[in-house]
């Protein structure tokens, strides 16, 4: 049997981000572009700076990055700029299950609102079926190796990100 869907198309960009400065930067750029319904998972370990990402993108929507604090023991934290942006972590959250009774699900759904997921490697599930995919390698004062992944059509030729001169 033939598969009538076709592929996902997929796109990678490969970035380094020297200083957190250069990566709040990066945020900037991506939140100047964002649109209401995009998906934006990020992953990296303890202290790569996901955070300072998600700070900059809120900027570059036209939020305060002061309002902009973990939202690790509340799970999602809403915030309105030039269009509204849920911003979670998943750090601590067991399984989908958890993930539903937040009412998680309804934010994504409803379409209005950027979401910005710390943490999506933790439940992977709850990726939709086109997002961007932000992974930084790297901690502490060393440079971040940033990869960019584009999934789906909707963000194919958007956001076209490159290293700081
Ligand atoms: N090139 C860089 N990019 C980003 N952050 C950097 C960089 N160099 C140093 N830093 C510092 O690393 C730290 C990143 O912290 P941040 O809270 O953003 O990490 P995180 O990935 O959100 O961690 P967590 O998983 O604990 O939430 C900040 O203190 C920042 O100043
Ligand atoms: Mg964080």
């Amino acid at each position: 049997m033939t598969s009538t869907s076709s592929p996902t198309p997929t796109t990678t960009d490969r970035l380094t981000i020297a200083t957190a400065d250069d990566m709040f930067a990066l945020g900037q750029r991506i939140g100047a572009e964002l649109l209401p319904g995009d998906f934006i998972g990020l992953t990296g370990d303890l202290g790569a700076g996901k955070s300072v990402l998600v700070r900059g993108i809120c900027a570059g929507c036209g939020i305060d990055p002061c309002e902009v604090m973990s939202p690790t023991f509340v799970i999602v934290v809403s915030h309105r700029g030039r269009l509204a942006i849920h911003h979670a972590d998943f750090y601590r959250l067991g399984d989908m299950d958890e993930l539903y009774a937040t009412g998680f699900d309804d934010l994504v759904n409803d379409g209005r609102a950027a979401i910005l997921v710390e943490w999506i490697d933790r439940i992977p599930e709850a990726l939709p079926p086109e997002y961007l995919r932000v992974h930084i390698d790297g901690c502490g004062e060393a440079p971040r190796e940033v990869f960019v992944e584009r999934v789906g059509p909707r963000f194919e030729g958007r956001l076209a990100l490159q290293n700081p001169q």
